[in-house]
């Protein structure tokens, strides 16, 4: 992929782990990069330029509003563009939601959901000036499907697929894509979690193809990739085949007499916006279901 030579992209949390990986991949295909984290990103540019490749560090904590601008502002001065965005900075702070306090709910939605945000706010303009831009969000499986203990990071990991959804949608006609990646790998972030066994093969490397792919100039737009292991697979959200319930049977008593063909997944509809539901749900009870969203 040739086509990265002199595009400038910014990477959040990339001091070490999934970020560090995607910079140094995108760097060796002559992508400047902004190296941003809150340790160790001077490290991560010193083995960009060994290698050859162009690259600043940044310390902004992403969930500072100012802060993440000012970085933005640093790579389009240095560079005079931003072609892509990889929203990759993270932390946890696991408890049940019962021993949750509320402060670490809103440091993690801070950081995961508002730091993106904050990111993405500071280049779409660029992007949009340019017509041509690439921003990934860093989801999870655990935002997707749900884990024990994070409520707070599922929240704003689901944050980030409702965000993508929408970007997708409004930057489509700008030239700008926008995707997320749901990744599982062997990082500061999940040591301890994952056998010895397991942490072999799910180094962070084997996440980045996917990563790479999704901010190059081929990207699809809007999807949701799963990666870990050098295992791809994209997953999204599906409506099962709507029902109409008859006017007499309008009812919770109605819904729950009908829940195995409501909660049927067998035959399901994947919908490209909100409207489409509506249009659905209409064309259900008008008798025009056959005609899909
Ligand atoms: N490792 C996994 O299995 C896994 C699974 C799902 C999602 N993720 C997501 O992937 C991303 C990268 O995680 P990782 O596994 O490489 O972990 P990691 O801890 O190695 O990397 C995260 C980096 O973000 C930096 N960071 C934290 N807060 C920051 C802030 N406010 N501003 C700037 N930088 C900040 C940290 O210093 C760290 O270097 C995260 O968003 C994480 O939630 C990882």
């Amino acid at each position: 992929m040739e086509e990265f030579a002199g595009q400038v992209a910014v990477i959040t949390g990339a001091g070490g782990g999934l970020g560090r990986a995607h910079a140094l991949d995108l760097a060796k295909r002559g992508v400047k990069v902004v190296v941003n984290d809150l340790g160790n990103a001077d490290a991560v540019v010193d083995e960009i330029a060994a290698a050859g490749g162009e690259a600043i560090a940044n310390g902004a904590d992403v969930s500072d509003v100012e802060a993440a601008a000012a970085m933005i502002d640093a790579a389009v001065q240095q560079w005079g563009r931003i072609d892509i965005l990889i929203n990759n900075a993270g932390i946890l702070r696991d408890k049940s939601f019962a021993k949750m306090d509320l402060a670490d709910f809103r440091k993690v939605v801070d950081v995961h959901l508002m730091g993106s945000v904050n990111c993405t706010k500071a280049a779409w303009p660029h992007m949009v000036e340019q017509g041509y831009g690439r921003i990934l969000m860093t989801t999870s499986a655990s935002g997707i499907y749900g884990n024990f203990g994070q409520s707070n990071y599922g929240a704003a990991k689901s944050g980030l697929v409702g965000l993508t959804n929408v970007l997708a949608i409004e930057g489509e006609r700008k030239g700008i894509k926008v995707n997320a990646l749901a990744p599982t790998a062997a990082t500061q972030m999940t040591d301890g979690l994952i056998d010895e066994d397991a942490a072999a093969k799910l180094g962070p490397e084997t996440v980045t193809p996917g990563a790479v792919f999704l901010v190059s100039k081929d990207a699809p737009n809007g999807v949701i990739l799963g990666a870990g292991a050098g295992v791809f697979a994209v997953s999204r959200m599906l409506e099962a085949e709507p029902v109409a319930l008859p006017a007499d049977e309008l009812s919770a008593e109605g819904v729950a007499a009908h829940w195995d063909e409501i909660s049927d997944l067998s035959n399901t509809h994947s919908l490209g916006s909100a409207f489409d539901q509506t249009s659905l749900y209409v064309r259900t009870v008008t008798g025009d279901a056959g005609n899909k969203g």
